[in-house]
């Protein structure tokens, strides 16, 4: 883990309420892994006090991504940070996601802002020639609908669900899960999951009632980042433990919900 001063590369506007800003930081860069995160002073004065935790979005030598989406002040005061500003970083912080063994179908499901970290991982897997690799993207609409392109740009079959059908099918992300897991038989994925806590639930019950191995990345509100505060415990079947420290990723077998 290293606390440093990155340069700010880039800071776009993706789509209405979401950016992107690419950040030089070579120790970071270099140190991070798919499912890691970094926290990040957000803007340069004291308030907002408390750092704010960003998935690696994509990571490029000694570069990388974030992709986010602006909330409340943290997020606000990032998104009018211009491209040459620094940015206090700390990080690669976490686990990551684990990485598989052998030869095995993936399926990443992402939902809304959650498929931030899950580009890296599709990035990296490939790298790792891992070739069957299938993505589902939920989102509420086409507006919030994020990555699609980026997923096909790599050659990896994307699968769109939406709330409210403007684009994809008109369903949840673990539907169109459930659907490729019935009709490609026999089909036993390992699935890489990060979005809202109703999805990752939903993901464990699909994983568990398949028999399928299943693992989540967890955003609950984070405080210190490194494990001191107690602050992120979250009840697993092996005790509480801290998404920041033991997580984001956990295995959604273990998980109590
Ligand atoms: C490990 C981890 C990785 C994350 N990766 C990303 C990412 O790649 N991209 C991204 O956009 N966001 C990510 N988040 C969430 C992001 O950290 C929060 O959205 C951000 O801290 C909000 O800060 P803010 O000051 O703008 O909002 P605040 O003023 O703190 O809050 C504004 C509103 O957002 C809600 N909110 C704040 N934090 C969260 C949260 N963690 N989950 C759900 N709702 C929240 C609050 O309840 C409030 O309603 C991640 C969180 C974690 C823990
Ligand atoms: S945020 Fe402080 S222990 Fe996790």
């Amino acid at each position: 883990m290293n606390q440093a001063k990155g340069k700010i590369l880039s800071n776009e506007e993706a789509k209405p309420g979401y950016y992107l800003m690419a950040i030089k930081c070579p120790p970071v860069a270099r140190a991070a892994k798919p499912g890691q995160f970094l926290t990040v002073r957000c803007g340069n004065a004291t308030e907002p006090l408390l750092r704010r935790p960003f998935g690696f979005h994509r990571i490029n030598g000694d570069a990388f991504y974030i992709l986010y989406k602006v909330l409340g002040k943290g997020t606000k005061a990032l998104s009018s940070m211009k491209a040459g500003d620094a940015v206090d970083i700390l990080g690669p912080l976490g686990n990551g996601f684990p990485w598989p063994k052998g030869k095995k179908d993936i399926v990443i499901v992402a939902g809304g802002i959650g498929v931030a970290p899950l580009a890296a991982l599709a990035e990296k897997l490939l790298k790792d020639g891992k070739k069957d690799i299938s993505v589902i993207i939920g989102a509420r609409d086409r507006k919030s609908l994020l990555c699609r392109e980026h997923f096909e740009g790599l050659g990896i079959k994307t699968m769109v669900a939406t709330d409210d059908g403007s684009c994809g099918k008109k369903c949840f992300a673990t539907d169109v899960l459930e659907e490729l897991i019935s009709v490609r038989r026999p089909f036993i994925p390992l699935i890489y999951a990060c979005g809202p806590g109703p999805m990752i639930k939903a993901v464990a019950h699909v994983a568990k009632k398949r028999g399928l191995e299943a693992y989540g990345s967890f955003e609950e509100y984070i405080a210190c980042g490194v494990g001191a505060c107690l602050g992120c415990a979250i009840k697993t079947k092996s005790g509480y433990k801290l998404v920041c420290k033991d997580g984001p990723v956990f295995n959604l077998k273990e998980m109590i919900w």
